[in-house]
């Protein structure tokens, strides 16, 4: 009988909780159910804030986060469940990213902070839920991130050509994925979605720039272009990773960005994602021959044709043209993890995140 596993994360850019209901028999991902689950908007407001404003958000407060979006992910648990049709006593554990507040890896005392309370997942739903997946690795010495490179590796392990997978959400990572001995290696390549979205949402109220639209109508300014992407975080080597608390439109203001049309930033922004996404393929993946693409970036018709305008002579094009729909590969690969943290195997790869070594990921909390 199938053994079914379930993944539940929300990403930087908080667009909601995606939950699949998966199978990873006969070594093939199969996705049996997915399910985009909202949160309240009062929810979604108040972790917005707290993103945006830790210093203010007091321990009540967190307590309070910690449980209420537990209780969102235990109810996208249960309706995945049911949208599925499939006995839960065949689900054997549920992966859960949860939602990341802080991740400060590089800290004097590093730390990656997921919040979504796992005791109240497993109680509500009965089902083993492990979660907390980042902390072992930060405690060996890594980042803590990314963490979907050994599912990308795992997806693709029978390819004959080196190819890399672009993962586009709030934060955009990349894996490369080498034939033969060499190392797969993967980092956070800086904002994927996130600078768009803050940006169209602050000058024109819309939570993301469809198809990027906004951004193809205006023009890149050289200038901003070229002062955003000489900051640090671009040129430093990997293993790195970031998040919202560094790429923000704090970050984004700190530049000069008055006097400029408000479209002509949109164009610019996307245009610093697509090159500073392209410069690390370049750079760290340099005999791929294809890019598969994931997450919702995917969507952003704009930013793919930058990204295809920089790299002419290599195939990009989305996971679903090889049958994997990209807007779930990333909550498939907390289902994927909390599978092998039941079998107590490994989860992350030490090249990518720079850990000392390979552990087992999460902690398990027992229905
Ligand atoms: N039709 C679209 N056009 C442009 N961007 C889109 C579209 N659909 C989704 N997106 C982008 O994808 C983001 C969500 O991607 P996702 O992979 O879920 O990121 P995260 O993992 O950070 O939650 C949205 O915030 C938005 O920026
Ligand atoms: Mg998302």
């Amino acid at each position: 009988m199938t053994d079914y596993y379930i993944g539940l994360i929300s990403g930087t850019s908080m667009d909601g909780i995606d939950a699949v209901l998966a199978s990873f028999e006969n070594e093939s991902l199969q996705l049996h159910t997915t399910h985009a689950h909202a949160y309240p908007e009062e929810l979604r407001r108040l972790l917005q804030d707290a993103i945006s404003n830790p210093e203010a958000c007091g321990l009540p407060r967190l307590g309070m986060l910690d449980r209420w979006t537990g209780e969102c992910f235990r109810d996208a648990a249960l309706a995945v469940i049911e949208k599925g049709a499939v006995d839960k006593r065949r689900v054997a554990a549920i992966g859960s990213h949860g939602q990341t507040l802080q991740h400060r890896p590089n800290s004097e005392h590093p730390f990656s902070l997921q919040i979504g309370d796992a005791a109240t997942i497993a109680a509500g739903t009965g089902i083993t839920t492990v979660a907390d997946f980042r902390r072992a690795d930060i405690a060996a010495g890594g980042q803590g991130a990314p963490l979907v490179p050994p599912f990308h590796e795992w997806l693709f392990r029978a390819q004959d050509a080196p190819s890399v997978v672009l993962n586009i959400g709030g934060i955009a990572n990349i894996t490369s994925l080498p034939t033969g001995d060499e190392p797969v290696i993967g980092f956070d390549t800086g904002p994927g979605n996130t600078l768009l979205d803050a940006w169209i949402s602050a000058q024109r109220n819309l939570p993301y720039d469809d198809n990027g639209q906004w951004a193809a109508s205006g023009k890149v300014i050289d200038a901003l272009l070229n002062s955003l992407a000489a900051d640090d975080y671009f040129s430093a080597a990997p293993p790195k990773s970031t998040g919202f608390e560094y790429f923000n439109l704090d970050w984004l203001n700190a530049f000069d960005t008055e006097g400029h049309d408000p479209v002509d930033v949109q164009a610019t922004l996307c245009e610093l994602s697509a090159v500073t996404i392209t410069a690390a393929i370049r750079k760290h993946a340099a005999t791929t021959r294809e890019v598969h693409v994931c997450g919702g970036g995917v969507h952003n018709g704009d930013l793919l044709q930058r990204i295809r305008r920089d790299l002419p002579e290599l195939r990009v094009s989305s996971t679903q043209e090889v049958g994997l729909d990209p807007d779930w590969i990333e909550a498939a690969a907390f289902a994927w993890l909390a599978m092998r943290t039941s079998n107590n195997q490994s989860g992350n790869l030490p090249s990518v995140t720079g850990a000392s070594r390979k552990v087992v990921l999460g902690a398990i909390h027992s229905s």
